[in-house]
């Protein structure tokens, strides 16, 4: 028979044993960085402090490679962003990046068994080649961020296929079971929100749109441009703000007052340098985004890209920090790797060609863009059909597949029944250009909403064979 006695007190014991362990393991140390009364104060516990340590030991280097010799551009067959290193940089470049990114499936990960290394039949290889080119525009072009410590693959790798700390766009969760009105994406708490009721999906409107994330007022009834949530200076705006401020104290493992002063937080004299840094993070983070990140959404397999939106995993400020104000603790790997100073940011990643079927299934001859709810086509509209009537004019063998898209605004049948009617009228445009019928092809994408900006109301237009 049980005791309820001692059933109560073992049952007390056990809540209190995981009461104190889900606390920080004392002593907290606490040090302060500002003017007393300001705030400005990090924590800290040794047990943190170790934690982080271990998180961030560094793989070995393998020894450095010889700079000169022929290049791999004069040696191999398909280089296209690593043409300019030695032989001996290349393979280190190779090895370097199985241990980065795919230590246990190796070369194969990027490179099919038997066949030529040149060949471009995986995704992943794809992948990688525009990762090289971004990893090299971030060390280039971005050193208002990391400085010369720089980033390589592992910085948001370490040793895994997909980083762990990535986000995806989330769905509109729409209006909420008993109340009128849209719920501006609160009250669902997940880990992009720091698992509060703050909005949650500011990544979104930060880290791949520009959002406006000054929102404080400096005079009475402010007219500041409007927030991510088409609202102005409002509280609604002010919840999207402090959303992506808990992203970014959360993946730094720092308090706001790393970067602001308590009794400014809008004051950029009474902010730490650090905020300056943080303010170019913001902007290197849309541009890795928007010019690497989502241009590969037709490459990724479905089972990559998120269930709601069908996006591609994107890169979020934890993705390199992992916790720590400085990724890998500020230790600088691109030292150990000089020629991943050689990768041109801007070589042409992405070129079709008839022997790289992934490549050229990512033909995409243009983008017609339209207003909001609409499907009236414009003028830069007409020239891309004009200019994609002209390409499948020189080439008999090519067709074309048209799809439509829509924005996040209204119901779900009015976004279907719009990115119909826009698919269409690109097509009766294609027809009034002289191309014929059988040639184009109506493909209703599997994910046809996506958030609520101009990207999202358009008909991508993508050559077949061309
Ligand atoms: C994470 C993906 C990835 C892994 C893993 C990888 N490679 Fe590569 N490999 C690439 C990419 C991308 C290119 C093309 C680079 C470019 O376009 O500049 C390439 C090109 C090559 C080429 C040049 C082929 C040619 O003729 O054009 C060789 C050789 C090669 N890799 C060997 C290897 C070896 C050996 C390994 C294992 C030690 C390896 N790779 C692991 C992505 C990878
Ligand atoms: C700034 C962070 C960052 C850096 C630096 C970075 N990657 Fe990635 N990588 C990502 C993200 C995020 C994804 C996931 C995209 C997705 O799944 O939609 C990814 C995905 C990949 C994939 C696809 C893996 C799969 O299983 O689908 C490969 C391959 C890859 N990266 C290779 C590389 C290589 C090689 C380098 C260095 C030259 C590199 N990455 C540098 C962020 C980064
Ligand atoms: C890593 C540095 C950093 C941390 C940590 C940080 N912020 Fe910010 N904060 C910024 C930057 C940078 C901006 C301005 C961004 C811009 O202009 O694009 C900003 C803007 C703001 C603004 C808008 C100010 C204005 O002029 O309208 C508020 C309010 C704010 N942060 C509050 C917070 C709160 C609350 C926290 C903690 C939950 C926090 N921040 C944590 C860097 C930081
Ligand atoms: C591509 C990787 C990467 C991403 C993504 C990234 N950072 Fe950084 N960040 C770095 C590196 C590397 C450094 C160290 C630079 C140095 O040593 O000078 C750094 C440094 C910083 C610092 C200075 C810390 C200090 O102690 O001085 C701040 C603040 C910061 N990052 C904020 C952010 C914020 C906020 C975001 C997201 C909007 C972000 N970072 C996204 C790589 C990244």
């Amino acid at each position: 028979m049980i005791n309820t006695k001692n059933f109560l007190a073992s049952a007390l014991l056990l809540g209190v044993t995981l009461l104190i362990v889900g606390c920080e393991r004392p002593p907290i140390v606490s040090q302060q960085t500002g003017f007393r009364g300001t705030g400005m104060v990090e924590m800290d516990s040794e047990l943190a402090k170790v934690k982080l340590v271990n998180a961030n030991a560094l793989p070995e280097a393998s020894p450095k490679a010889d700079p000169n010799g022929p290049t791999a551009g004069s040696l191999y067959k398909n280089v296209q962003v690593l043409g300019n290193q030695s032989v001996g940089e290349f393979t280190r470049t190779m090895v370097a990046m199985t241990q980065w990114v795919s230590p246990k499936e190796g070369c194969n990960f990027c490179h099919k068994a038997g066949e030529d290394f040149a060949a471009d039949t995986q995704y992943t290889k794809v992948v990688a080649r525009k990762m090289l080119s971004m990893t090299g525009k971030i060390n280039a072009d971005w050193g208002t961020h990391v400085g010369n410590t720089g980033v390589t693959c592992y910085t948001c790798h370490r040793g895994n296929n997909i980083p762990t700390e990535v986000w995806y766009s989330a769905a509109d969760p729409g209006t909420v079971k008993g109340f009128t009105g849209w719920n501006y994406g609160q009250n669902t708490p997940v880990s992009a929100n720091g698992y509060s009721s703050l909005p949650l999906d500011s990544l979104s409107s930060y880290l791949s749109n520009d959002g406006q994330v000054r929102i404080q007022g400096d005079h009475a009834l402010p007219t500041l441009p409007k927030g991510p949530s088409g609202t102005g200076a409002s509280i609604a705006s002010t919840e999207w703000n402090y959303s992506l401020m808990m992203h970014m104290s959360n993946s730094l493992g720092v308090n706001c007052t790393f970067c602001h002063n308590s009794r400014a937080f809008s004051n950029w004299n009474e902010s730490t340098p650090q905020r300056a840094t943080a303010w170019h993070g913001l902007r290197m983070v849309r541009d890795i985004n928007n010019g690497y990140m989502t241009p590969l959404e037709s490459v990724f397999p479905d089972y990559r890209k998120g269930a709601a939106m069908g996006d591609v995993a994107k890169v979020g400020c934890s993705t390199c920090h992992q916790g720590a104000s400085k990724p890998m603790l500020g230790a600088s790997m691109l030292a150990d790797y000089p020629e991943l100073k050689k990768i041109d940011p801007t070589a042409a990643a992405l070129t079709a060609s008839a022997a790289n079927p992934i490549v050229a299934a990512l033909n995409v001859l243009g983008k017609i863009f339209f207003a909001s709810g609409k499907a009236d086509i414009d003028a830069a509209g007409n020239d891309a059909i004009k200019s994609a009537a002209k390409a499948l004019a020189a080439n008999n063998a090519a067709k074309l597949d048209i799809s439509g898209f829509a924005d996040s605004n209204g119901n779900q049948d009015q976004n279907a029944e719009l990115a119909k009617k826009r698919a269409f009228a690109v097509r009766d445009a294609l027809k009034a250009a002289g191309v014929a019928e059988d040639r184009i092809n109506l493909k209703k994408p599997e994910f046809l909403v996506g958030a609520a900006t101009v990207e999202s109301r358009r008909v991508d237009l993508v050559g077949i064979g061309l």
